[in-house]
């Protein structure tokens, strides 16, 4: 639990909690929530933040690779998992023996997983590609191949059908629609007695918080559970008031002041026009605070001060507007009194979206939980 360095990350659990409660209370009720935890839950922590997820009333977990599942169900997490990605044929056993669903889409895959002895049934999810062009099936003749196929193998269970939409965060809907209507075609050369038994899901938070109404039977609630909205759209149109889960903040490290001429960091690339105060903060590169960050502000006091000189691997440089003790709180993300700094003010600057923003902070990094205003874990990866 403990750690030795300056710069964590926070992460609110309650805000996590709020934001899935909105959501519930915007679907039918009937209707369930799996949170996207993959890629260690948008950088914020996936042990951590599935049991906050669950505990606020997801009904499920979604991940991108298998390891992501098995991470899950070693730290004792009992909840039903879906693998959305392609796993290897040879790990279907594996899969299976953790009660983990895997996404489905190729008659070889099928065959291949076949081979194996199989202990328990393995529960699949077969995705059909209806306009991502990424994974699933795209044609009735695929399908064809396909269903039978799992008919005929009691340790296949096909649980669910699913599609992923590409333009769900944009405001113009045609597209969306589009790939909505091609669901529906795939979905009708479905035999009657597979339409009533396997589930569907089709929305990821965009689609989820603008058009619930469309809900099938489960969401799948990633960026938004985060508390960032999908698209600057989405964000406009505002369906659900999101709370940022994920803070970010640093402390001064080293205070001096510079003469007119003088130069900061590789390259001596920036120097003081005139008597300047100059703070160091013990975050750089490594940790994700990428070199095309400098010149963007962080905040200090509750006012803005920019980076100065090229960001290094560890620590950067700011330029503070009068002298600060050492120990001064940095905010990087997050706010100070009326002062914010956004995932999305980062996102802008680096010309990205601001899924990237809580991925690209490194392991390195503590991850605090607060939950009532108190620390009640960390995670710290070194
Ligand atoms: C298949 C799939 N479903 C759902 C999600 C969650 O999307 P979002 O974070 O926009 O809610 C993702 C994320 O990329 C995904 O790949």
């Amino acid at each position: 639990m403990s750690y030795y360095r300056d710069t964590y990350v926070e992460v609110n659990l309650n805000h996590i909690a709020q934001n899935i409660h909105q959501l519930k209370e915007r679907l039918v009720s009937s209707k369930k929530i799996y949170a996207v935890v993959k890629a260690d839950a948008y950088g914020h922590g996936d042990i951590q933040v599935a049991e906050a997820a669950l505990e606020a009333g997801a009904e499920g977990l979604a991940v991108a690779i298998l390891d992501e599942a098995l991470k899950l169900r070693e730290a004792g997490v009992t909840a039903p998992l879906l693998v959305m990605g392609w796993i290897r044929p040879e790990d279907a056993a594996l899969a299976a023996v953790h009660d983990i669903a895997v996404t489905v889409f190729q008659r070889e895959w099928l065959d291949q997983a076949g081979e194996q002895a199989l202990e328990r049934p393995l529960r699949i999810h077969l995705k059909l590609d209806t306009g991502m062009g990424r994974i699933g099936v795209r044609s009735e003749a695929e399908l064809d191949e396909i269903l039978p196929y799992i008919d005929e193998r009691p340790n296949f269970q096909l649980e669910a059908l699913f599609t992923h939409f590409a333009t769900a965060d944009e405001a113009d809907t045609t597209y969306l629609e589009e790939q909505q209507r091609r669901f529906d075609e795939l979905f009708a050369h479905f035999e009657g007695k597979w339409q009533e038994n396997v589930e569907i899901h089709t929305s990821n938070s965009a689609a989820s918080m603008r058009f619930p109404e469309k809900t099938a039977h489960f969401v799948r609630f990633g960026i938004s559970m985060y508390g960032l909205y999908p698209s600057q759209d989405v964000k406009r149109e505002r369906p659900i008031d999101l709370q940022p889960a994920m803070s970010l903040h640093s402390q001064l490290i080293h205070v001096k002041q510079l003469e007119a001429g003088e130069a900061v960091s590789y390259g001596a690339t920036y120097k003081a026009q005139e008597t300047e105060w100059i703070g160091t903060v013990p975050i750089g590169y490594a940790d994700g605070w990428t070199r095309k960050l400098q010149g963007m502000d962080v905040l200090v006091d509750g006012k803005r001060h920019p980076i100065v000189g090229r960001i290094c691997m560890d620590q950067l440089m700011i330029r503070l507007d009068q002298e600060y003790p050492i120990g001064t709180k940095v905010t990087l993300i997050g706010k100070q009194e009326d002062q914010e700094i956004s995932a999305d003010d980062i996102a802008s600057r680096l010309d990205t979206i601001n899924y990237e923003v809580p991925c690209m902070i490194g392991s390195r990094v503590p991850r605090v939980y607060v939950k009532d205003g108190r620390i009640v874990d960390v995670k710290n990866a070194l």
